[in-house]
């Protein structure tokens, strides 16, 4: 039988991050410094070795560990948690120079050159063997060391490599999914511009010299890097399992990297982690974008439903962005305790302690080239770790969600690569983002999942732009709808399987008896040919008036279901724009055109009303405030969250509540600062 998986069960949120001490071994005074101003900082934990291969193994075979065996002893003397990562993410050079079949062949077929980061085949056979030896090596020294409590294998896995062992497993693969190639033939549609195959070999990855429109190949292959880069990661993690079966095991993910499908890691690993580098007061409306880091926030708790890490954020700036301004005062912690308010575990860190060398010298860190603790950025860190040990016992709570956004990455891949019905501006996720936004307004926790989930925990279902209906969804959809569960579906749906062939019969094909209806043609508008849809009289969700709809409209034929709204203008004014469809104790909404977000937030709160959807506060939030909850038994903490630059003020009700950030009783009318968070306990024995 399989063991069950260890989970990371902590007593108190992590704080700290990636911390690289081997930058300063010839300065051992930098070391106690370290540990000086880590207790200032209120750090508890530090994610070591996360490209320490040079170090670690500076011949072939030959291990200097004693640098680590001190950094680990003087963290566990000094109670700070070991994250320890495997080395692969950075090879050593000699490494390059002896197996060149370890760098990466790009899409047009270059061999890479040694270098950088984040860039190893993952096929290479003699790579996987390396990578097992050296965390074989990590596993056995430290894997039961005190300060040991997660591993963190390789760096933000990503990327793809072209390289004849890459080839040569793709044909493989594909082999194993289609059996023939007649049926991939077929799935793939290849008699179209004469690209029929008649052997396997013929097969050759996607490449700007030479296949790159046939959708099932380029669909197939994101499938096959996803897999192979799992199957890489499963290689690392191997001896990890077999030497410390009790130590839980994470990876740094990106939010949605397109490159990867971080659906299918979840399983193996045991808890989620991922990187969150928002750049604020620089892109449009903060509101905006911390409703967009809420959806991804919302995202990495959803891939197991359980707490996740905020494994990496800045400290200050970053230094990769065109431009990245400092962190206006309060945005630190609000936006530290955004993650923890979506259910992280942690507010972790790039970097430390900022190098003096390297890419990344003038990359935000909480020790600065200063060296001292008498910064801004210090003092924000500080006060996030005081924060932070002050909601310890939010530790391991939960999040629980009554709505889903479905945000799918093949769905997505196939969506990126359409040609058509418009080059630009599908925006499947900012459409994602949209909906959710209007739901986060309301401070209703949202799920984000993808199609293969099970639907049933939730009360409504948002699927914006179901292009890909894979085998079975369909059905699934149909009897979630069946037991009373509300779905949401617009324009672009049921358009194709997956293998990306449409479904014939047209959309919103396999959906078609939930919705109701079908899906003639869909005009793809002008910036300047905005439409309006206008509310049917007396239509169920009792919403009133014109709105705005822009890119995308179809024309549709509702056949079972009701007409809630119909288009302004154009040759098709009059005609049906948004429906619903009563089937079995439940309904399938459908909106045929994109709207503005006003429309977008009146018909959720309309939903709200009418599904009884709960909200983490029974009052209505601010323009620019954000609300969750998190709950363990009857242990509850509403975090309120302000991302406008403007004071906000809230009305909690009579009754006082404990606010915890401030060690205050608040009640009544209470003010939210610019960029404040108030975090308020449900109920405490000592409530005077
Ligand atoms: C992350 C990466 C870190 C560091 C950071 C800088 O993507 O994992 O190693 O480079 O970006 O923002």
């Amino acid at each position: 039988m399989k063991n069950p998986q260890p989970t990371l069960t902590l007593d108190r949120l992590w704080h700290g991050g990636d911390y690289n001490p081997e930058q300063w071994l010839d300065t051992p005074e930098v070391w106690d410094e370290d540990l000086r101003l880590m207790k200032l900082a209120h750090v508890n934990e530090a994610t070591v070795g996360v490209f320490s291969w040079a170090t670690l193994e500076p011949e072939e075979g030959r291990f200097a560990f004693e640098w680590l065996d001190a950094v680990m002893d003087r963290l566990a003397r000094n109670g700070i948690d070991v994250v320890l990562a495997t080395p692969s993410g950075a090879r050593p050079a000699w490494l390059a120079q002896r197996y060149p079949e370890v760098l990466r062949v790009s899409p047009d077929r270059q061999r890479e050159l040694f270098g950088e980061r984040h860039n190893h085949c993952p096929t290479s056979p003699v790579y996987r063997r390396l990578c097992q030896r050296i965390n074989r090596a990590l596993a056995e020294r430290y894997g039961r060391h005190p300060a040991l409590k997660l591993w963190h294998v390789s760096n933000e896995y990503g990327g793809e490599c072209h390289c004849d062992f890459c080839q040569n497993a793709f044909r493989a693969w594909l082999q194993r999914r289609y059996g023939t190639l007649e049926r991939l033939n077929q799935a793939w549609w290849t008699r179209f511009w004469s690209h029929t195959y008649t052997s396997w070999d013929q097969i050759e990855s996607p490449s700007p010299r030479g296949m790159r429109s046939l959708h099932g190949l380029n669909l197939d292959w994101k499938r096959f890097v996803t897999e192979q880069t799992l199957a890489f990661m499963q290689d690392e993690i191997a001896p990890l399992r077999e030497l410390t079966p009790q130590v839980p095991i994470t990876t740094n993910f990106m939010g949605t990297y397109p490159g990867l499908n971080y659906w299918r890691f979840a399983d193996t690993l045991d808890v989620i982690s991922w990187d969150n580098y928002p750049r604020w007061h620089a892109q449009g409306s903060d509101v905006d974008l911390a409703s967009s880091v809420a959806f991804l926030h919302d995202l990495a708790r959803s891939f197991k439903h359980q707490p996740f890490l905020m494994m990496e954020s800045t400290p200050s700036t970053t230094n990769w962005m065109t431009v990245s301004k400092l962190k206006r005062p309060g945005m630190h912690r609000l936006s530290s305790l955004q993650a923890v308010a979506h259910g992280s575990d942690s507010v972790q860190y790039f970097q430390w302690r900022k190098s003096r060398g390297g890419p990344e010298k003038f990359h935000g860190a909480v020790v600065d080239h200063a060296g001292h603790e008498r910064t801004r950025v210090f003092a924000d860190v500080a006060e996030v770790g005081e924060v932070l040990e002050k909601l310890r016992p939010v530790a391991g709570s939960q999040i629980l969600s009554s709505v889903a956004i479905l945000y799918d990455w093949e769905n997505r891949w196939a969506i990126d690569d359409a040609m058509g019905p418009r080059r630009d501006g599908r925006d499947y996720q900012p459409t994602c983002e949209a909906h959710h936004r209007a739901l986060w307004r309301l401070g209703v926790m949202t799920d984000v999942i993808n199609m293969d989930q099970d639907f049933s925990r939730y009360r409504l279902l948002v699927a914006p732009m179901l292009y890909m209906v894979r085998e079975g969804v369909a059905e699934r959809l149909e009897a979630y709808v069946r037991d009373g569960g509300t779905v949401v579906l617009t324009y672009w749906s049921g358009v194709a399987d997956a293998t990306d062939l449409c479904f014939i019969g047209g959309a919103p094909g396999p959906l078609k008896r939930l919705l109701g209806l079908w899906v003639e043609e869909i005009d793809a508008i002008t910036e300047d040919d905005a439409n309006v849809w206008v509310m049917e009289p007396d239509n169920s969700l009792n919403l009133h008036g014109t709105y705005g709809v822009r890119q995308l409209c179809e024309r549709i034929h509702p056949e079972t279901a009701d007409v809630l709204a119909r288009y302004g203008a154009d040759f098709y004014a009059g005609e049906p724009a948004m429906t619903v469809n009563r089937w079995g104790a439940g309904a399938a909404y459908y909106l045929a055109a994109r709207t503005d977000q006003r429309f977008l937030n009146n018909f959720y709160a309309a939903l709200a009303r009418e599904l009884h959807l709960p909200s983490a506060v029974p009052f209505p939030l601010p323009e620019g405030v954000s609300a969750t909850v998190r709950v363990r038994g009857a242990q509850q903490w509403t975090f309120l969250m302000n991302f406008s630059a403007e004071p906000r003020e809230v009305h909690l009700g009579d009754a006082a509540r404990h606010e915890v950030v401030s060690d205050r009783w608040l009640g009544g009318a209470v003010t939210v600062p610019p960029y404040g968070v108030l975090v308020l306990e449900a109920e405490s024995p000592s409530h005077p």
